[in-house]
């Protein structure tokens, strides 16, 4: 890289609109939409879709709800031109879709886009030619005047073809292209020619798409751009007026938005971005913005991944895992302390509430997609995740204290393994640190006399049969005494804690114990049983084996 990429870039060159109104406006409705997938999208594919994948990608569109779309290219090649006739004659267009064809502004080219169109009820057609600088100078060696005639004249055709055609409904679109390099004085001489022929009313507007062909300066500036040519434009009452951000700079969406305070009307782009280089605007990344605003799009995203998938399908080239609202790592957190601000938002979140939830900006649910996905376990995650996906899963509530206890248990795993869990790794981990498949349960019989609990027990310990009795104010009580006094050690529970998991026949109580055995370290014991006091034997025994195993008492 250069020490001075002065020396061979320069700073773009702001309009000097010092009066701009776009930094105060809001966006309280949404664009025209138009989608030009099956075009732009298109034409940046490694390998262009054939007729099955554009009839998907066409179906797609329009279930997403998009009324105008640009379809393709009818003079580039046959199939284009195939499609364009297939949609006509096979009656694929719905009557409140309007299919948007592009012709350079070249004779030849128009006679066949509009040969393309024969019998269509409805089509925007539209026009392009380059304006910048450098493409006046270097690529096509035009003068300005050149330029605002080769706009003039294929306007005329335009219109001319188009009046021999009088049973379709016309709309014309113009774009200078390069708009966001073209100094703007002269984009609105061009424009302005271009209108001059048309003459559109307000009942019959024309397009005008200021295209930023390539980024090359940032959203602001565009803005500037766009509200100067906003205000200075003729027959501005006539014309709807569209932008078509390409994202250069990673800002496209930006630009976007920032056009559309700016005073555009209409927005062209594609689903997911892609489009020639880094792509064209993200479509579905400006209509969820507004819509997590409170501002309905108009357009359904409610199955986002069924659309990913056909977008996949249909451009052959995968969307990104962190892909605003649609990748599949974006509604996941590894983090621990988001982890846990997720978990107690989820927690104190009602039915009905306005959505405010830490880390997600919009409810998955809203797109299609579950809450499955949002945490999700490794080494950067904490107790908060964990838990969580015990609690979402296996129905478990684990007492805090034991969710730092087991915390350790899986970091531990976690650094041998090195891998992400799943929620099914966990259950397995605590069932296995908490000895839960050992099936066994101490046999024991209990009575009660004046309040008083006599416990008799049988179980296995240090390899020997035991024969236990003892009393208390409980079962629990009771049987830690009998614990006690067989094991010549001093068993006492710190915390107890029960609920129950499933419902009906399949209930089972599951108890949480923190056991300490003399003056070791307290040590949590988890047993689930279909009976609660079986589940709290189990919950002791689970806590004395951990504790054994950890030596602060003999096996
Ligand atoms: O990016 C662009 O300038 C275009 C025009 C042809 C509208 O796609
Ligand atoms: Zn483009």
């Amino acid at each position: 890289m250069l020490q001075n990429p002065a020396s061979k870039y320069q700073p773009f060159v702001p309009v000097r609109l010092t009066d701009r109104t776009w930094p105060d406006a809001v966006v309280s409705k949404p664009p025209v939409w138009c989608s030009v997938d099956l075009r732009d999208g298109n034409q940046a594919l490694i390998e262009p879709m054939d007729i099955e994948r554009k009839i998907r990608m066409f179906e797609q569109l329009v279930k997403i709800g998009f009324k105008e779309i640009e379809v393709g290219f009818p003079s580039a090649s046959q199939i284009e031109f195939d499609f364009m006739r297939k949609l006509i004659e096979e009656k694929r267009i719905p009557d409140d879709v309007t299919v948007q064809v592009l012709t350079q502004a070249r004779e030849h080219l128009i006679r066949r886009t509009f040969e393309a169109l024969e019998g269509v009820p409805r089509a925007i057609v539209h026009l392009y030619n380059a304006t910048a600088p450098v493409m006046r100078r270097v690529v096509l060696g035009m003068s300005e005047d050149e330029i605002v005639e080769l706009a003039r004249t294929n306007a005329q055709l335009f219109k001319e073809i188009a009046a021999e055609h009088p049973n379709t409904d016309w709309t014309f679109e113009y774009s200078p292209e390069m708009y966001s390099d073209t100094e703007v004085e002269f984009s609105k001489r061009v424009i302005d020619a271009v209108t001059d022929v048309w003459q559109p009313t307000p009942q019959k507007k024309c397009i005008i798409n200021l295209p930023t062909t390539v980024e090359h300066s940032s959203p602001n500036i565009f803005a500037d751009m766009v509200e100067w040519t906003h205000r200075n434009l003729q027959r501005r009452d006539c014309i709807v007026l569209s932008v078509h951000p390409h994202n250069d700079r990673g800002t496209g969406t930006a630009t976007a938005e920032m056009a559309l305070l700016a005073g555009a009307d209409r927005l062209e782009g594609c689903l997911f971005g892609n489009g020639e280089r880094t792509g064209n605007l993200d479509i579905v990344n400006v209509a969820l913005n507004m819509y997590i605003n409170g501002v309905s799009p108009g357009l359904d995203f409610s199955d986002i991944d069924g659309i990913r998938a056909t977008v996949e399908y249909c451009n052959q080239l995968p969307v990104h895992p962190r892909h605003p609202y649609v990748g599949e790592l974006v509604y996941t957190s590894f983090s621990g302390s988001h982890q846990d601000a997720i978990k107690k938002a989820f927690a104190a979140r009602k039915d009905g509430d306005i959505w405010e939830m830490p880390y997600l900006p919009i409810d998955p649910k809203d797109l299609g997609r579950s809450y499955e996905a949002v945490i999700r376990v490794n080494s950067q995650s904490g107790k908060g995740g964990i838990s969580y996906l015990l609690e979402a899963e296996y129905g478990l509530q684990l007492p805090r204290r034991l969710q730092i206890e087991f915390s350790q248990v899986v970091q531990h795993e976690m650094d041998t393994l090195g891998t992400e869990f799943t929620a099914a790794d966990l259950w397995r981990i605590f069932r296995k640190e908490f000895s839960m498949d050992i099936s066994q349960v101490p046999q024991y019989r209990m009575a009660e006399e004046n309040g008083v609990v006599t416990m008799n027990a049988k179980l296995n310990w240090d390899g020997q049969e035991r024969v236990l009795e003892g009393q208390g104010n409980g079962a629990i009580d009771a049987f830690v005494q009998a614990l006690s006094q067989s094991l010549g050690r001093s068993v006492r529970v710190m915390n107890y804690a029960e609920h129950a998991v499933g419902e009906g026949a399949n209930a089972q109580a599951v108890a949480y114990v923190e056991v300490r055995v003399d003056d070791g370290q307290t040590m949590f014991g988890v047993g689930m049983d279909a009976n609660i006091v079986s589940a709290s034997i189990r919950a002791i025994m689970s806590g004395l084996r951990r504790a054994a195993a950890r030596q602060t008492v003999a096996a």
